[in-house]
């Protein structure tokens, strides 16, 4: 069976896919903060580096897929640590172990709000790889009363690192394809409470329109991950495939 850690693994869209993987028949490894195989705030690099020791203990040092799901949409710096640095260092640090693997797969959870307005500081300190610097850009956004260009920001900053690093040597290279999943609104316990205050709905409906079949369930974002760390994708690399019900076409148009 091909061994699979998942992060997010207590919740919504990464829960579903634990529960799609198990079923058939893959052994899975969740991490999450609380609740998981792997307790870990991805927040923290502490977390980060014991996360992906114990992925490793767990694994027996065999991993075949990654999927990082774990993800916070506050207006605050730390959506940036877990979004971004939690995303990028996990995957960096389990990159061995998926490397030595037969037909090894990666994902990570992008996102609509990706394509919203950003601030581009935050994102420039992210790809030069500098926490420190964007935490500080990140709470001087926050002061300034644009903490809510965070949550775009490091969907943003995740989507550009994944073209650059997707088709290096240490990812296609190796044998690795690293893709994303990028949501518009999913019923999950993020977005759920926000549908139930009807001016809250307004804004999210008027920001991320869903033309075909509107909000989706978790398992809808679970299945999709599914197929791009499966073995049938040899070819897919450095993709953002927007599963969001037509927001992304309705909102940047017909131009590639
Ligand atoms: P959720 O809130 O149901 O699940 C997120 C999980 O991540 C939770 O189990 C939480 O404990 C875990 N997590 C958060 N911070 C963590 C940390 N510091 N360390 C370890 N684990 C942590 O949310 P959902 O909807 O399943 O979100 C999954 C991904 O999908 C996220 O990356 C989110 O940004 C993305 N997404 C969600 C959308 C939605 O409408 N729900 C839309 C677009 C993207």
């Amino acid at each position: 069976t091909r061994r699979i850690a998942v992060t997010g693994s207590a919740s919504g869209i990464g829960k579903a896919l634990v529960e799609m993987l198990r079923a058939q028949g893959d052994t899975v490894i969740g991490v999450d903060r609380d609740t998981a195989d792997v307790r870990a705030d991805l927040s923290t690099d502490e977390g980060r580096t014991r996360a992906v020791a114990e992925v490793a203990d767990l694994g027996a040092g065999r991993l075949d897929g990654v999927v990082a799901c774990a993800g916070v949409s506050l207006p605050d710096p730390i959506a940036v640590g877990v979004n971004y640095f939690g995303v990028v260092r996990l995957l960096e640090g389990l990159r061995p172990l998926l490397a030595a693997a037969p037909q090894p797969r990666a994902a990570v959870v992008g996102s609509i709000a990706g394509t919203q307005p950003v601030d581009q500081a935050v994102i420039d300190a992210c790809l030069r790889d500098d926490e420190q610097a964007a935490l500080e850009r990140a709470r001087a956004a926050v002061e300034g009363g644009a903490g809510f260009r965070l949550y775009p920001s490091s969907k943003s900053a995740l989507a550009q690192w994944l073209r650059r690093a997707a088709v290096t040597a240490d990812w296609a290279g190796a044998g690795i394809p690293l893709n994303a999943v990028a949501p518009g609104v999913v019923l999950s316990p993020m977005a759920a409470p926000l549908l139930e205050d009807e001016a809250m709905k307004k804004v999210v409906d008027e920001a991320v329109p869903m033309p075909l079949n509107g909000y989706a369930e978790p398992g809808v974002i679970a299945a999709a991950l599914g197929w791009l760390i499966s073995t049938g994708n040899t070819h897919m690399t450095g993709q953002v495939i927007y599963v969001d019900g037509g927001a992304e076409a309705t909102l940047r148009g017909p131009e590639v």
